[in-house]
């Protein structure tokens, strides 16, 4: 299996992916969310990976700008949503390998920290831990019962401690359907 970086083709495939892996009632809307990412320049730059297993595409990721209000200090975010492996393709190390790949690249381009609102079970183990108890608020507000969904990652030593305030996604993300875990 290769990770390789999205490309304008890959548009329908990349679709297809999230409709399939997130079922008939939210798949539309997460494969409508993508499209409207790669057009927002608020995004911009965004990191699109997909996995690819015999010429078909089996996963995608999604990484866009983000930025923490109410900081002086100067501090560069992502946002990973995003991520889908095919229904076929599932549990076979696709989705790790796919946010591991991503976290080197914004690790090479300089980026800070990386937050992700997902399965507080499953993102942990590719070393995402709680984002709310370190400071950092979500841009709607995560039920207390979900709170362990919102979540960070440091990609640099002397971040987390350093800096605290609100995440702001990008345009397309914000708004509050797109925070419901
Ligand atoms: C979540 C998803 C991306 C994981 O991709 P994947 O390639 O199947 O995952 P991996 O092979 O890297 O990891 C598989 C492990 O994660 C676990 N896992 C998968 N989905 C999980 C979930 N929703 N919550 C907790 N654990 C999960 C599997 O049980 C498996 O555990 P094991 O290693 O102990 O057997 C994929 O299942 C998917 O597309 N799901 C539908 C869309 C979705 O929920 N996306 C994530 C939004 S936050």
């Amino acid at each position: 299996m290769d990770i390789r970086k999205s490309t304008e083709t890959d548009r329908v495939a990349i679709a297809k992916i999230h409709t399939k892996a997130f079922g008939e009632e939210k798949g539309p809307e997460i494969a409508a969310l993508v499209n409207g990412l790669f057009d927002d320049p608020t995004a911009a730059p965004l990191l699109s990976l997909v996995a690819v297993e015999k010429d078909r595409l089996v996963g995608h990721i999604l990484y866009t700008k983000s930025v923490i209000t109410d900081t002086d200090t100067p501090v560069s975010i992502r946002l990973l949503a995003p991520l889908a492996v095919l229904p076929d393709a599932q549990a076979k190390g696709v989705g790790r390998k796919l946010i591991k790949e991503g976290l080197d690249q914004l690790w090479d381009a300089g980026v800070d920290l990386v937050f992700v609102l997902g399965h507080p079970d499953y993102y942990p183990r590719c070393g995402f831990m709680p984002a709310g108890v370190l400071g950092f608020e979500a841009p709607y507000p995560i039920p207390d019962e979900h709170a362990g969904a919102w979540m960070v990652q440091a990609l640099k030593d002397g971040v987390i401690g350093r800096v605290k305030g609100k995440v702001q996604c990008a345009e397309v993300l914000d708004q509050p359907q797109h925070w419901r875990e």
